[in-house]
């Protein structure tokens, strides 16, 4: 019988914007302060793309640092998946824009909606598609432009976002399995507690609609926050438990970044000591599908990670969706 076919981590990369907005620049924009903006969030400060820079430019920079990380170009990429919840346009997809600014022309490429856990759904169609052999090399870019669909005069969610991207060469591997486990959850009743309700055919573009904010960011922060905490948990124990892994393998503990307190909720439930979580909040605000993948990508380029640790992502967004992978670098 032939050998199972593995995941090889080739590399990743990741780009912000230059625009920063710090917590005092909103003190000027909006009824709030730093003192609190920093103490419920942990949030200093966002980076804020240009008015001319799209997802698909985020995505663009770091995707060219994810490939030279892995050292091969763009022709060998065999498909193409973005995450995102800001997508350039409805269509085509961000990840056809992003082919297009790859020279490439022919390369499969799709975008997937699961809001903050995209990125983590990502790694799990990546992680399906190499093992039935259908593709070798995958770039998977978790990237959004979150500050394009904040209501600035809403202080309850206008703190808390931020712009980036952040990319993953995956490829097929004989001797490699870096994807150890991805565990996964979805519950739609959710829905209402956050979202960004006009824009798509429930509820088209009108000048009601605008007038009525339905193409902002709508959020109901604490119910969001308890099944935040609640859903990270049991995704990344379960995420441990498929991979036959005890937190204590983990060298780095790499949860989504929406609020410095769910993240350490959540790091008291799974019993990992804040020095191995880590939290990069305080730079970049939430940046939605692209946290996990930028969180990762600084672990990496800082030093706190070398070949051969056992990382553990988890994340929880918009649908609700909930995600958690236990990953080699
Ligand atoms: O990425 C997807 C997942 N997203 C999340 O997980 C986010 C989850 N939620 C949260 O992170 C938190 O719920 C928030 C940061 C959004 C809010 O924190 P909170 O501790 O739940 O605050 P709250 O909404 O209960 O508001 C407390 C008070 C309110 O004032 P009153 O009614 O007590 O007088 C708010 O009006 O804080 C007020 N407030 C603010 N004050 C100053 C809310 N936003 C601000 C602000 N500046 N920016």
């Amino acid at each position: 019988m032939n050998k199972k076919t593995g995941v090889k981590i080739l590399g990743t990369g990741s780009y912000f914007p230059k625009k920063v907005l710090t917590n005092e620049d909103l003190e000027k924009i909006v009824n709030t302060t730093n003192e609190w903006i920093t103490t419920r969030t942990g949030i200093k400060e966002r980076h804020i793309a240009e008015k001319d820079e799209a997802t698909s430019d985020l995505a663009y920079q770091a995707s060219l640092e994810a490939l030279k990380a892995a050292n091969i170009t763009a022709e060998q990429i065999d498909l193409i998946l973005v995450a995102t919840v800001t997508p350039d346009m409805s269509f085509p997809s961000t990840a056809c824009v992003l082919q297009t600014k790859l020279g490439l022309t022919s390369a499969p490429a799709f975008d997937l909606s699961a809001a903050c856990s995209g990125f983590i759904y990502g790694i799990s169609i990546a992680k399906a598609f190499i093992e039935s052999g259908v593709y070798k090399n995958i770039l998977l870019v978790g990237a959004e432009a979150l500050t394009k669909f904040t209501d600035w005069t809403d202080r309850n969610t206008c703190v808390l976002f931020g712009d980036g991207a952040g990319a993953m060469i995956l490829s097929a591997s004989e001797e490699n399995d870096d994807v150890l486990s991805v565990f996964l959850g979805a519950d739609g009743s959710y829905a209402d507690l956050l979202s960004m309700p006009g824009g798509g055919s429930a509820c088209p573009a009108t000048a009601e609609s605008v007038n009525e904010k339905k193409h902002f960011i709508r959020m109901k922060g604490k119910e969001v926050f308890k099944v935040a905490v609640l859903k990270m948990a049991l995704a990344a124990g379960k995420a441990l438990e498929m991979a036959n892994k005890k937190i204590e393998d983990i060298k780095l503990f790499i949860p989504h970044q929406a609020n410095m307190r769910i993240i350490e909720a959540v790091a008291e439930k799974m019993d990992v000591l804040m020095e191995r979580v880590f939290v990069n909040i305080h730079k970049t605000g939430n940046i939605s599908a692209a946290t996990t993948i930028t969180a990762l990508d600084e672990a990496i380029k800082i030093g706190k990670l070398k070949a051969g640790d056992l990382v553990e992502l988890v994340a929880f967004g918009g649908g609700f969706t909930w995600g958690a992978a236990v990953i080699r670098i």
